[in-house]
């Protein structure tokens, strides 16, 4: 048998991991928030207090990575995410946790992956690959109603400063920035709820299925 896999990219706060729970609970296929493998790495040099810049260091926390025991929790602050995106840029780091999630693809019945390289590096033959984007005014006006949900005080201003900051970062690194892959479906979700943008998704994969 061969397994499914449905490819998802796009810029911090897009919707692209809701959108990527949303499918694989539907298909039944298990799913992989890639950026956490990263969140993981980075968070292991934090813990430890070694360098956020050192390839080989940061390279054998990757390679020693278990994908079956990330923490969603522990690695869901903001601080984490920034120190992801810095060590997300070294080359070494990347091959190890690319190898651990083409691995992960691989499982059946079906696979969801959700991250910036996704189409374009980790899984280029993926036959459904989604790029979900949104304005940046209304990435960081999301994030920021789901701070004030938590009870956590926040400001917007700071909050839009932050997000272009870490695009810019992924955008423009040489080793697998983040763009949408030639053959992928786009996704605006700047004025489309998930219930929209999830339809949209899923009539895609149906027909690829
Ligand atoms: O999506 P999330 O905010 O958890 O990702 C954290 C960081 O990890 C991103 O800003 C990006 O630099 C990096 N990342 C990546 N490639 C992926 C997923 C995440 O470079 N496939």
């Amino acid at each position: 048998a061969k397994t499914f896999t449905i490819a998802i990219d796009g810029p911090a706060a897009s919707g692209k991991g809701t959108l990527a729970r949303r499918l694989a609970a539907h298909y039944g296929f298990h799913h992989l928030d890639t950026g956490l493998t990263y969140r993981a790495v980075a968070k292991a040099l934090i813990d430890r207090g070694l360098p956020l810049d050192n390839e080989a260091i940061a390279a054998e926390m990757a390679q020693n990575l278990d994908l079956k025991h990330l923490d969603r929790k522990a690695l869901a602050t903001h601080d984490v995410g920034e120190a992801a995106s810095k060590v997300a840029i070294m080359p070494a780091v990347r091959r190890a946790l690319v190898a651990a999630q083409r691995a992960f693809a691989q499982t059946l019945p079906g696979t969801v992956l959700d991250g910036r390289d996704i189409g374009t590096v980790v899984c280029p033959d993926a036959p459904v690959k989604l790029y979900v984007t949104a304005s940046a005014q209304a990435r960081a006006k999301r994030r920021h109603a789901e701070i004030l949900a938590g009870d956590g005080e926040a400001d917007l201003a700071a909050i839009l400063a932050d997000l272009e900051r870490r695009d810019a970062r992924d955008m423009g690194r040489t080793d697998s920035p983040l763009k949408p892959a030639d053959d992928a479906h786009l996704l605006d979700t700047t004025e489309m709820d998930i219930e929209t943008a999830f339809l949209a998704a899923k009539r895609l994969v149906d027909e690829a299925l």
